[in-house]
């Protein structure tokens, strides 16, 4: 194999699937046997290199002028003719935005888009925040079931990220099919069907975020992100240029808010799956910041990202070539032992919690990442408070849409008896 510089394929690296129902359900258990064998090793149905110990994947991150972003929202199954033909009907130009921007453009705009993450703009939202989730849980409360994830952890990082951006809050629905079918063009392995319907969405999705752009160039003091990214436009067009505004429209909506959602599920799965950890924190809310950093540890939303080698490389002593595709799982990397002692144990007192990889690593790093944990602390703090007695519904089975990048379970059914709510006995 002339990518592996003759060195044979093991059988293990050869038989990796990502799309393999047993890595979906769980990634880092996944890749244990590459942990300990093989950390660096090319999967050649893939045409990736993947890479599984926390050193190797957070220097990959750090480095990204030898490893550069520039792929990670590229397909990962090129599209059929039909698709692209299907695509090209809604002038379909996705590009650069900044995740997958190399230097110098990265840091230019980065810097000249940061205003809004900063803490004291963060803090603004929280009452928001609150008031949306008090809402969601007042129309469940005395139900005594419910999804989670349909009931509030899908809409409401949706109202908030909407908000976020100065985006108008319509179309919500349409929004949930736009952003699943671009997690699959992107990260998904669709078949030839599939890829017809998902470019269909993809195509009205890319038309969409064009249409709402239009529309809020109307607004000139329009509130907001992307308000705040147009006006940049016309203040610095060479910088934040017109086809960066389309095309981190799109992203962003995804970005903002199918990555927090999916984060939010998996840690309230995880936390009601250790009743003693649950108990803990709703008895001491001040455990929850951690807890939430544990949780990203353990169950992220984001399992593995993409870079690219600019020149040949070596990552652990293993000769990468130039233009190498590398698969960076830091859903492995957060597991590693080596970093994390007892590293599949869930220690919400871990000192070392918040060194997870789930956000990346870098000048690249997560802009919004506080703004996720914000969200998720709110949802972990009022589910404590009200719903103390929750239980996740037994015998359930969790889904996971098949894709490299987004994980978290598609419902997460709870139940409680709400005779038994706090807020009856003590309001
Ligand atoms: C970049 C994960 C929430 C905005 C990234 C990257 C990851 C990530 C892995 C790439 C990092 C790298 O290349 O080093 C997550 C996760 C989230 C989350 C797991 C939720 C739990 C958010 C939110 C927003 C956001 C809520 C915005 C409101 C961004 C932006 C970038 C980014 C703008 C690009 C930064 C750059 O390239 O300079 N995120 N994200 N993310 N994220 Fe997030």
């Amino acid at each position: 194999n002339a990518a592996m510089g003759g060195c044979p394929v093991s059988p293990q690296a050869a038989a990796f699937d990502p799309f393999s129902p047993a890595y979906l359900a769980n990634p880092a258990e996944a890749l244990k046997w590459s942990r300990e064998q093989e950390p660096v090793f090319y999967n050649p149905e893939l045409g990736y290199w993947v890479v599984s110990l926390y050193d190797d994947v957070k220097a990959v991150f750090r480095d990204n002028i030898t490893f550069s972003p520039s792929i990670a929202l590229e397909r990962v199954v090129p599209p059929s003719e039909a698709a692209l033909a299907t695509l090209k009907r809604y002038n379909y130009a996705m590009n650069r935005t900044l995740v997958n921007e190399d230097e110098p453009a990265h840091m230019e705009r980065r810097r000249a888009l940061m205003d809004h993450f900063l803490p004291a703009n963060l803090a603004q939202k929280e009452p928001m925040i609150r008031r949306l989730t008090r809402e969601k849980v007042d129309a469940f409360i005395d139900n005594g079931r419910v999804d989670l994830v349909e009931a509030m952890l899908w809409e409401i990082p949706l109202t908030v990220a909407l908000h976020f951006l100065g985006v108008p809050k319509e179309d919500m629905d349409r929004l949930k099919e736009f952003s699943v079918a671009h997690t699959v063009n992107t990260w998904g392995k669709p078949s030839p069907e599939q890829q017809l319907h998902v470019a269909e969405s993809v195509g009205r999705f890319w038309q969409y975020a064009g249409q709402v752009l239009d529309k809020m160039r109307q607004e000139p003091d329009g509130q907001g992100w992307m308000h705040q990214a147009i006006r940049k436009n016309a203040e610095i067009p060479d910088v934040v240029t017109d086809s960066y505004l389309h095309s981190m429209m799109m992203a962003i909506i995804v970005a903002g808010h199918e990555t927090t959602a999916l984060a939010s599920t998996n840690a309230l799965k995880l936390l009601l799956s250790n009743r003693l950890v649950w108990e803990r924190i709703c008895n001491d809310p001040a455990l929850i910041p951690n807890a939430v950093e544990e949780c990203l540890r353990l169950e992220g939303s984001v399992v593995a990202w993409r870079r690219q080698a600019t020149r040949d490389t070596e990552i652990a002593g293993i000769a990468i070539p130039k233009d190498a595709k590398l698969l960076i799982v830091s859903a492995s990397a957060n597991h590693d032992p080596r970093h994390f002692e007892n590293s599949d144990f869930l220690d919400i007192y871990r000192d070392s919690a918040a060194e997870h990889l789930t956000f990346g690593y870098g000048s690249h790093q997560c802009m919004g990442k506080n703004f996720a944990r914000l969200e998720m602390r709110i949802f972990i703090e009022e589910l404590c408070r009200r719903l103390p007695h929750m239980r996740l519904v037994e015998g359930q089975q969790f889904t996971y849409l098949p894709n490299l990048a987004f994980r978290g379970p598609q419902k997460l059914e709870v139940e409680w008896d709400p005779a038994n709510n706090p807020e009856r006995t003590d309001p």
